[in-house]
């Protein structure tokens, strides 16, 4: 039987668990993200525990937890940029292996979607390395499409990574 996966902003108590899924993440799929594991060992535990709580409850950036039962299996970011044109991303999204082809992505994508959207955002834009098949599949078929700009991973210079974007359904329909 398939586990029940759950979505929740995280609470501003939960660091620790930030940073063991933002490490489980790097650990696991390197190529996928800017950062390195070596960068995020080195950061300072007690920086996690200030952004998971200002991710609480900013108004312009959170995170999203999903669960299977009580358990943190996987994560997104949702943030607005600052400046006049606000742009809205999705960002460092990762699924535990275990959990994967469940939908446990999608349900996170759609719930920061829903964030974004209601903070204002009629757009979701989101990063993707373009050596990471699976996740440009991923979000091609959640609707979002490459915008043309691309431009080197920061961790990997040989590397480039394209933007990509969603329309938000329910915003088009106001
Ligand atoms: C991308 C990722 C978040 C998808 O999570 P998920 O929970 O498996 O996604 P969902 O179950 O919602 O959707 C799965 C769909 O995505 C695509 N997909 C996911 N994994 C795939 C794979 N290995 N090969 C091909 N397509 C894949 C398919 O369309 C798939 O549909 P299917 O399960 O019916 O075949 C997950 O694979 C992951 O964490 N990857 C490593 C980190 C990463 O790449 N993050 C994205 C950074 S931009």
């Amino acid at each position: 039987m398939s586990p029940s996966l759950t979505v929740s902003r995280i609470a501003a108590q939960q660091g620790s668990v930030l940073r063991e899924l933002r490490t489980a993440s790097l650990r696991e799929a390197p190529y996928a993200f800017g950062e390195t594991l070596a960068d995020t060992l080195l950061v300072d535990p007690a920086s996690f525990d200030e952004t998971a709580a200002l991710h609480a409850h900013s108004p312009t950036l959170a995170t999203f937890l999903l669960y299977t039962e009580d358990h943190p299996c996987g994560l997104v970011h949702a943030y607005i940029e600052d400046g006049d044109e606000a742009r809205a991303f999705v960002a460092a999204l990762w699924v535990a292996p275990a959990v994967r082809h469940l939908r446990g992505g999608e349900l996170l994508v759609n719930v920061a979607s829903q964030w974004l959207a209601e903070q204002g955002a009629s757009e979701a834009h989101a990063w993707i390395a373009e050596e990471n098949r699976t996740a440009v599949r991923f979000y091609e078929r959640l609707g979002f499409g490459p915008i043309g700009d691309r431009r080197t991973m920061p961790a990997n210079e040989e590397e480039a990574k394209q933007l990509y974007v969603r329309h938000m359904p329910h915003a088009d329909q106001s």
